[in-house]
């Protein structure tokens, strides 16, 4: 349906034109004003706000745009192969608008979202994905709404999280009920695990997971150990605004910040950096911030050596210990009981007793730690300990 209205102050310059006010003088061309307005655009939207890089000084579409296309949403290329109910859910647009218009249905074991079918021509994570800018008229995020994520973990249940702007992240970036079973938590000595698939892990959105911490069934937290969080756990700047907060802080140079989601960055030379807009802003760090070097609140666990160094050097010493007990194999996936190929229905590998599912929680670990991708900065106590711990299960014999 198109409908077309005269707005009053057009009515105003016809009643000039005619002469029926009585007053002299020209008025504007009638056709930069009249507002069309068409199915699906809020009413009155005005298209030039945003389509017009000329005088575009407010939102700036353009300059996004071009951080956006720094952005793995963009280039990433899954939005293509990944085309299918339900991945379509949180890998295409229009997969994520079918989620968003029915109210981001929960996910239940394993991941069905009965509304998200493969899409015609799908396209990546893009504008119109965290926005809708055209029925919206602005940009603000298609929504703010807090998220459930799904638990991994057996006995601890799916957890809340609120993270204001950046709940608009979490609706994707969250764990996937696919690749069950969960991760036991009862160690009985017949409790048993068995895994059928070599990619026994909640898929790759776990930072949300990460960022509740301990007791919310993000890590597999081992009988008998404590665990804390680090600050940015639970730090109001990072409550109310979520992965924005470090992930979309000014851009330096248009390679990072912003739309470009991009802390850690190539610069237009080829060399690795770092944008620390996020980490220098007011009530977080001072001074200047290295990333990579930075030693904080978790120096006494990593023995004096920075968080996000440490945990890349020790992630890759936990897995060649996995590797070793023939639990990886050499393209980073679970091996069946046979110790050489990937676990299947015909090939489980299965964990019996404390012993076995010890050593499950070290490989489940291990996934998440790599996963979060950040090096352990979301967390890097939980994540720290988490490791510390999996390493010292996977020395036992
Ligand atoms: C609040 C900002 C905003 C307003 C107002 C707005 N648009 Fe858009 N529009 C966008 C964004 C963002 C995009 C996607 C980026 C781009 O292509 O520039 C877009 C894309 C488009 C496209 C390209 C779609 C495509 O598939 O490539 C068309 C056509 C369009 N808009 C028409 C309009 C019309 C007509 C109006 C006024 C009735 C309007 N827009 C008002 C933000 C806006
Ligand atoms: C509609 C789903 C969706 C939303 C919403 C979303 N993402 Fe993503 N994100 C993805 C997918 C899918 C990928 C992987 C894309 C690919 O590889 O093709 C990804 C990749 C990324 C990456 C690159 C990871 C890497 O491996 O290098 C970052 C960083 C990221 N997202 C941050 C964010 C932030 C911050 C937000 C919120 C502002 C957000 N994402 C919102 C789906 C989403
Ligand atoms: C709940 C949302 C969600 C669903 C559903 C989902 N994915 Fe993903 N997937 C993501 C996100 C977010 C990432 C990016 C993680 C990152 O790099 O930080 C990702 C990353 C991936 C990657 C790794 C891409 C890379 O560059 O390393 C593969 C492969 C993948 N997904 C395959 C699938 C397949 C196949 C399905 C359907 C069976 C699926 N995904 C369903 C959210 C989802
Ligand atoms: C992955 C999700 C995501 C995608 C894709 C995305 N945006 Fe955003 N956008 C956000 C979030 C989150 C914010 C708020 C960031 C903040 O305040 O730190 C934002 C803020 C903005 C703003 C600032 C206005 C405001 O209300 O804060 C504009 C303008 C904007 N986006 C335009 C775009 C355009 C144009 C595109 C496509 C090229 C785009 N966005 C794609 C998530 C996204
Ligand atoms: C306290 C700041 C901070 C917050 C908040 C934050 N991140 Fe990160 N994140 C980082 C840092 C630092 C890295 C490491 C960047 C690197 O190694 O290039 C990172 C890495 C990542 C990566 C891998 C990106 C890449 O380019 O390899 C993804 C994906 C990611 N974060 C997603 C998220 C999501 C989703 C959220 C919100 C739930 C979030 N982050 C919140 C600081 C933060």
């Amino acid at each position: 349906m198109k409908k077309i209205f005269i707005p009053f102050y057009l009515l105003i310059a016809a009643l000039l034109l005619t002469g029926l006010l009585g007053c002299e003088g020209p008025a504007g061309p009638p056709g930069d004003t009249t507002i069309a307005n068409l199915e699906g655009f809020k009413e009155g939207i005005k298209c030039g706000d945003c389509h017009n890089p000329d005088t575009d000084t407010v939102n700036y579409v353009w300059a996004k745009k071009y951080q956006w296309e720094k952005s793995k949403h963009f280039y990433g290329g899954t939005f293509a192969d990944r085309n299918t109910a339900p991945c379509a859910g949180c890998h295409t647009t229009e997969g994520f608008i079918q989620r968003a218009r029915a109210n981001f249905p929960a996910q239940v074991a394993p991941t069905v979202w009965s509304v998200v079918t493969k899409q015609t021509n799908p396209t990546p994570v893009g504008c119109f994905a965290c926005h809708s800018p055209h029925s919206n008229g602005d940009f603000r995020r298609r929504t703010e709404a807090s998220v459930v994520l799904w638990s991994p973990m057996e006995g601890i249940s799916d957890q809340t999280i609120d993270f204001g702007k950046g709940n608009i992240c979490l609706n994707c970036h969250q764990p996937r009920s696919s690749y069950t079973p969960r991760m036991k938590t009862s160690m009985g000595a017949t409790d048993t695990l068995k895994i059928t698939s070599s990619r026994w892990y909640p898929h790759y959105g776990v930072q949300g997971l990460m960022f509740l911490g301990s007791g919310k069934g993000g890590g597999f937290e081992f009988p008998g150990k404590t665990y804390e969080n680090s600050s940015h756990s639970s730090q109001t700047g990072i409550t109310q605004n979520g992965c924005p907060t470090c992930h979309m802080v000014d851009p330096t140079a248009g390679l990072n910040g912003g739309h470009s989601n991009l802390i850690g960055y190539l610069t237009a030379s080829g060399t690795e950096a770092f944008n620390t807009n996020g980490c220098l802003q007011a009530g977080c760090h001072t001074g200047t911030m290295d990333v990579e070097k930075y030693i904080g609140a978790s120096s006494s666990l990593t023995g004096g050596m920075g968080a996000y160094e440490y945990v890349h050097a020790y992630l890759d010493t936990l897995g060649t210990l996995l590797a070793d007990k023939g639990i990886l194999n050499s393209s980073g996936l679970v091996n069946g009981n046979n110790g050489t190929s990937n676990a299947s229905s015909s090939n489980p590998r299965t964990f019996v007793g404390p012993d076995g599912l010890l050593k499950a929680g070290a490989l489940y670990n291990y996934f998440f730690i790599e996963h979060d991708l950040s090096g352990g900065i979301h967390n890097s106590k939980y994540a720290i300990q988490l490791l510390n711990n999996s390493i010292e299960e996977m020395r036992k014999p």
